[in-house]
């Protein structure tokens, strides 16, 4: 099973990723979560991800598609995954949809979470994210049982860098302009599946469950 998470910054794509993993024991790949490892261990690529981040830009498709179908290619990944944050050009999709095809696999469902442009500034202010296991949280929304310390593995959380109130608008423009037009080409392609994001998360998982069977 290969699923595709789509939806605009903070619409839930990790929250609903990390849900789906655990229930259906398969990876969760996201390519931010991906960057954001390689920025804390100094590394050239997290150096070049790093001053796209920080702006609310896309890294370039070059720095980012042959690292994803390079994590995609190893074998925990053989009976299927989540993508998180990729594809979010119209070249990845395509490079993916053709990378599928030849080894005879396509995307199962494109899962759009769908959230107003009004409720992600408040999402975004609030979140707190582990940095080992790159959890998601919310102060009101999705807090962690013991405040500042994540769930699963105990790390201290802390506040993502682009979450700041002027990242976030570029990051939103960004989303409109580049990323947005993948919800058609997934449709086009008879794997779109949408779901209300403005529900309470369990309430999301709960109509993601029922699609994915
Ligand atoms: P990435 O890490 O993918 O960030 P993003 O797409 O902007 O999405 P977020 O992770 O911010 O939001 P999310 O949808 O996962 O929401 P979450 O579950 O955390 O990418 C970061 C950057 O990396 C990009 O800007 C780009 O520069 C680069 N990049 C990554 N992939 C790339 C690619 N393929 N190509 C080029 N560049 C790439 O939830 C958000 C908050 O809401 C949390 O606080 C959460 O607790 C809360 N919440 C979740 N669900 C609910 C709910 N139902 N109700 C209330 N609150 C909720
Ligand atoms: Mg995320």
């Amino acid at each position: 099973m290969i699923i595709v998470m789509l939806g605009a910054p903070g619409a839930g794509k990790g929250t609903q990723a990390a849900m789906i993993c655990d229930k259906y024991d398969i990876p969760h790949v996201s390519t931010g979560d991906i960057f954001r490892a390689n920025i804390k261990n100094g590394t050239e690529l997290g150096k070049k991800a790093k001053a796209f981040m920080d702006e609310g830009k896309l890294v370039p498709d070059e720095l980012t598609i042959e690292l994803l179908l390079d994590r995609v290619s190893q074998d925990d990944c053989a009976k299927g995954y989540v993508l998180d944050g990729f594809p979010r050009t119209i070249p990845q999709a395509e490079v993916l949809t053709n990378a599928l095809a030849k080894a005879g696999e396509k995307v199962d469902f494109a899962i759009n979470v769908d959230v107003p442009d009004e409720n992600i500034i408040k999402r975004m202010s609030g979140r707190r994210s582990c940095p080992k296991c790159g959890a998601s949280y919310h102060v009101e929304f999705v807090p962690p049982k013991k405040e500042g310390i994540c769930d699963v593995c105990g790390s201290e959380l802390i506040q993502r860098e682009d979450d700041k109130p002027e990242t976030v608008k570029n990051r939103l423009s960004v989303y409109h302009d580049q990323t947005q037009p993948l919800i058609e080409y997934y449709e086009k392609a008879g794997a779109l599946q949408a779901v209300d994001g403005t529900k309470d998360k369990d309430e999301v998982f709960a109509d993601i469950v029922s699609i994915l069977g």
